[in-house]
């Protein structure tokens, strides 16, 4: 590497939040190891793309940055690739971009330092792969969070669900979870620094067994909201099957914990979900729902939710559209089918077409709009807490989001200017399908 690029690294990242996560965890340990992070991949020496592979169009991004700076290897630069993608595909990488020079799963962050001093002497070919009998977990102290406020923490990594259309217990090995002790630790010395909002990030965190045998998930929640000084408690990403009533009680009996529950639902049609192998069926969802419904405090609900699963009638289709009657989501995330490596659902065939998944894609998003709409207006009128994220000049708004995680943009009096990371009250004064607005109050 030239003199000025050594120890230089750009990171790009991809995909969910335990991505994110990861990468603050990766730029921490690359710190600890003497790299210095920049902003541009003309800048670094070392570039890495930490990868998605939960549908082919995430896939083909890293190949496509790839072939977009394949030149600049060149001028000495070397490439990785971390996450899904490089677990997925592991040194089949290296033929179909040969500047790759470093390919590592999620799994093997641990030995990232190692596998840096092997890039540094001149390695070519360093792999981190997991076989999906690892127990660790990527615990790391030296976790460079990116926000101040507000933070992740990983309490379950890896999934065995094996969902038949998904990647992730391909990508991501088998499920393991931190004692809550530790957790409980990273989260007091997150609110000792001043973090007020802290989300519990797992796969599917309802599957998480304390490895001491100490708390249920319920009872870790609870033990984080309980902290001095937390404000606000989140979890993602929960899983029907594993959903138990005493998240629902401990929402309840615990202001700090937010009321707002992400549970994925993939189809209303009970045949689908058996063909998906999620292990409920649609009446059983239904009912963790009216369990939600009849909690003391309101529980705002979201979800995901395929399209176009191979096999997936009209007739399936519209019990999903029946589905977002009956709940009325407050946000749906949406995607059509896409057919993916090793899964289950690669031997049924994929006959729908893209323009028939898109037609129901278009048909769904249609539909769960004019529901936010509606949902939306409940809130004119309330007052409720937003913590301020930032302003948005072209507006002249202060950003905010609210406990049930809904973006809620706002003025404030005059010659006031709230900080970043506070609390304020808002009077909500109108209302859209994806946020809301309104003025801060005394
Ligand atoms: N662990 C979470 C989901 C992780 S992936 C859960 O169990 O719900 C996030 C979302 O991507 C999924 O909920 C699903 O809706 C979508 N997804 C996963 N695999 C997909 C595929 N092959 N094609 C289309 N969407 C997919
Ligand atoms: Fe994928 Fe299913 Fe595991 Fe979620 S629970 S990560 S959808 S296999
Ligand atoms: Fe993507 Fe891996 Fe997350 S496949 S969605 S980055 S677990």
């Amino acid at each position: 590497m030239p003199e000025q690029q050594n120890k230089t690294f750009y990171l790009e990242t991809f995909g969910c939040q335990m991505n994110v996560h990861d990468s603050e965890k990766v730029i921490g340990t690359l710190r600890q190891q003497g790299y210095r992070q920049v902003e541009t991949v003309e800048e670094a020496g070392l570039v890495l793309y930490n990868t998605c592979s939960i549908r082919d169009k995430a896939e083909q991004k890293v190949f496509h940055r790839l072939a977009d700076y394949k030149k600049l290897q060149t001028q000495g630069k070397r490439f990785g690739v971390l996450g899904c993608v490089a677990q997925q595909e592991g040194e089949k990488i290296f033929e179909r971009a040969p500047h790759v020079s470093m390919v590592c799963g999620s799994a093997s962050y641990r030995n990232l330092p190692q596998m840096l001093v092997q890039i540094e002497n001149g390695g070519t070919r360093v792999t981190g792969l997991d076989d999906r009998e690892t127990d660790e977990c990527f615990e790391t102290e030296f976790t460079a969070r990116s926000n101040p406020y507000r933070g992740y923490i990983t309490i379950i990594e890896g999934c065995d669900k094996f969902c038949a259309y998904c990647v992730v217990p391909f990508t991501r090995g088998k499920e393991r979870s931190r004692t809550s002790e530790s957790v409980l630790q990273e989260a007091r010395q997150m609110a000792d620094l001043g973090y007020t909002e802290i989300q519990l990030l797992g796969q599917n965190v309802n599957s998480y067994q304390d490895p001491a045998g100490k708390r249920s998930f319920a009872e870790l929640l609870t033990a984080v909201g309980e902290i001095p000084g937390m404000q606000r408690v989140r979890f993602t990403t929960s899983h029907p099957r594993d959903f138990g009533r005493d998240i629902v009680q401990a929402i309840e009996a615990l202001p700090t914990l937010c009321d707002h529950v992400h549970l994925p639902v993939q189809s209303g049609s009970t045949r689908v979900l058996d063909a998906m192998q999620r292990l409920y069926t649609r009446e059983q969802y239904l009912e963790r729902i009216a369990w939600m419904k009849a909690a003391k405090r309101e529980i705002s609900l979201t979800t995901d939710i395929i399209v176009g699963f191979p096999g997936e009638t009209e007739a399936d289709f519209a019990e999903t559209l029946s589905l977002l009657d009956a709940v009325q989501f407050d946000g749906v995330f949406s995607f059509k089918y896409s057919p993916r490596p090793n899964t289950p659902a690669l031997k049924l065939d994929d006959a729908i077409s893209d323009e028939e998944k898109a037609r129901r894609l278009t048909i769904l998003m249609e539909k769960q709009r004019e529901i936010q709409k509606r949902n939306y207006q409940r809130h004119v009128g309330q007052t409720l807490e937003a913590m301020v994220e930032g302003r948005n000049e072209a507006r002249g708004q202060w950003v905010g989001r609210t406990s049930q995680n809904k973006v809620l943009n706002f003025t404030a009096l005059e010659g006031v200017s709230p900080l970043p990371g506070t609390y304020v009250p808002v009077l909500v004064k109108t209302s859209f399908p994806n946020s809301l607005v309104g003025e801060m109050v005394v």
